[in-house]
Order: structure tokens, then sequence, then C-alpha cells
């Protein structure tokens, strides 16, 4: 029998993929997933419970009937912007929703946990590349909710019994390597698919900012693709952490792109010329993010970034728009 692994938010951009890779090394992913941004049509490699993070009833039936050992936590609110206006919101679903789940974890009896966290609870970082030693420092209630998810972790983590590894993402992108997930494009928010679909549709893009201190005067991200975030929790789930215990790992590449180097990638990838239109600095934004430390998830996880060039991950995030507008 396949061991179970509850993915809550399943039918997500990253959580969808991860439990195409848990499928494929041989464990059984069950969807928790309110499907409000999740999309069913991906829950394609397991069973689905359709609910919400903070309905406490629906969470007790999906664990008392699937009894996984671990549980992979993906469901969150994830616009940095959004964040701003709707503060509530956010701390509610991200923050008050990993802490009534870790609640019924440790009810349930489940064994490890893998929290989805993000490069923003480092908020402005003082220098580049980032470390996991560099202080925290969120500077919008997204990053926030993070951080106090990280923090409820850390302190339950012995109190529940539970094996806790936290991953903070750089900038997840890309799309399924075979193209049958992928990102939305419908109201997108990122840089990726915004340059892919002013490409496709000779829509205009908004460079967000020429004046940073970089090289090329555009910021500079740790593109990190979406294949080789989820691969980090199938090395976690196989090199699991003792009872009581927190890992952190920051999931990046350890280099960054400017958005005039993406910019360039989607005009070869996609043989377009995209119409540039260049506004002021977008609020919150910050000049330069690049993940440090990676090599603490090579030397204890075995895990690697393996989708480096930056091309082949535009690429498929350009294979992944065809499928999605062939008609
Ligand atoms: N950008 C543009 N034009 C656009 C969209 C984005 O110039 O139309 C620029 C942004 O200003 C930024 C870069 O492209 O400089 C990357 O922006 P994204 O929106 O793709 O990603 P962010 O770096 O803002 O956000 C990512 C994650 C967040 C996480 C954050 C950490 O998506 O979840 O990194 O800082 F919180």
């Amino acid at each position: 029998m396949s061991e179970t692994v509850l993915v809550t938010g399943g039918a997500g951009y990253i959580g969808s993929q991860c439990c195409k890779l848990l499928a494929a090394n041989g464990y059984r992913p069950v969807t928790y997933d309110n499907t409000s941004s999740g999309r069913p049509e991906f829950v394609r490699y397991g069973p689905m419970v359709e609910g919400d993070i903070l309905d406490g009833c629906r969470l007790d039936a999906a664990l008392q009937e699937y009894r996984p050992k671990t549980v992979v936590h993906f469901a969150a609110l994830i616009e940095v912007e959004e964040s701003t206006r709707e503060p509530t919101l956010y701390y509610d679903v991200n923050a008050c929703g990993t802490l009534a789940l870790i609640e019924k974890c440790k009810e349930h009896g489940v064994e490890q946990f893998i929290f989805s966290s993000t490069a923003a609870v480092y908020g402005e970082p003082p220098s580049s590349p980032v470390t996991l030693d560099t202080p925290t420092g969120p500077i919008n209630p997204y990053g926030w909710s993070k951080l106090m998810s990280e923090r409820f972790l850390e302190d339950c983590a012995s109190d529940a019994e539970i094996g806790v590894t936290i991953f903070r993402y750089f900038n997840a992108s890309g799309s399924d390597p075979d193209a049958e997930l992928g990102v939305n494009f419908d109201g997108a928010s990122h840089l990726i698919p915004r340059l892919i679909f002013a490409a496709a549709e000779g829509t205009p893009f908004s460079i967000f900012g020429t004046d940073y201190d970089t090289a090329d005067g555009t910021c500079v991200r740790d593109y990190i693709h979406v294949w080789d975030v989820a691969n980090a929790h199938i090395a976690a789930l196989k090199l699991q952490v003792e009872a009581g215990s927190v890992r952190r790992f920051n999931i990046g590449v350890g280099r960054g792109f400017s958005v005039k180097e993406v910019l360039d990638s989607v005009e070869r990838i996609t043989g377009s010329q995209i119409d540039v239109q260049q506004k002021g600095r977008r609020a919150g934004d910050v000049s330069e993010l690049i993940a440090g430390d990676v090599e603490k998830a090579a030397v204890e996880l075995g895990w690697k970034a393996e989708f480096t060039d930056i091309d082949e991950i535009v690429r498929h995030v350009w294979n992944w728009y065809c499928v999605e507008n062939q008609t």
C-alpha cells in the first residue's frame, strides 16, 4: 500500500505539481482544496476532498478518512498587493489556517508537516544573496502571515510531536515540463505569465521600475522552476525529520535574472516582440532577491534545482500557454 500524503492546496499551481510528483514517486496524494484559486481538473493523481482550511469539521473528516502520516500545506492566499488591502483575510486564511491545521494534525497523529513559506519573510534584506541567517522582517501582511505560520510550527512541533520542514520559496516559476499543469494566465500578477500573455496577445507590458541599483536598472529575482519546488517536497518526504524538530531551507537556484533578462528570454522563446512600457516602481518591490544557503538542501536532502536555464523555464510556460489556448 502506498503511503498517503494530505496535500492542502493540491489543486493549485505548486500543489498540483507536487501531487503529480508524489504519485510518480509511489505516494498517494489526497488533495484538500476549496478550489477558490485551484483548478479541480488539476486533481488527477489521487482523491480530492473539497474543503476550506478553516473548516475544522471537514479537515477532521479528511484526516479521519485518509489517515495521512504527512501533511503538505500549500493552501494559502499568495498575492502580496492584495494582502496590503485585505490584511485580515490574509491573517485569517494563512496564519489562522495554519494554526488550525497544526491542531488537527496533532489530534490525528500526523507525523510530518511540510510547509510552503516564502522569501517574502525576509522583507528587504540588507544583503544578497539571502542566507538563512538573514534577519526576517516582512514588509507586507502576506510575508507576516507566512512568518507567523513558521513561528506557530516552531512553537508547536514538539507539543504536537511532529517533524516540521519549512521551505522558503524564492520566485516559483515555469510550468509542468509535460504541459499538463501550469499557471493561470487570467489575472496573473507574476512576471513570466504576464510577459507570455503580452507576447501572445500583443498587449502592452509594463516594467515596474528601471532605476534600481542593479546592472540594468530592473529588479533581479531567483526564478525557481515549479517542478524543482515540488521535487524538494519529495526529497523531504524521503528523508524525514525527527518528531519535534524543525528544519528550514531556502528553495532557489542561487542566481538571479533581471526583469529585462526575463523579457529577452520571453521574446527569444515566443519569437514575438513585446510592446514594453516603462513604469514607476511597484510598491513593496525589493531590488534584488537571490537565495543563499541553497547547498543546505543539497547536503541535507540531496535536492538541488534541475531546471536552471531561464529559457527552459520560460519555454515551459509558453508550452502551457499554447495548450491552454488551443481551440
Ligand atoms: N514585474 C514587472 N511587471 C509586471 C510584473 C512584475 O516589471 O507586470 C516585476 C516586478 O516589479 C518584480 C519582478 O517583475 O520586480 C518579479 O515580480 P513577480 O510579481 O513575478 O514576483 P515577486 O518578486 O513580486 O513575488 C515573488 C512571489 C511572492 C513572494 C515574493 C518574495 O511571487 O509570493 O516573490 O519577495 F512573496
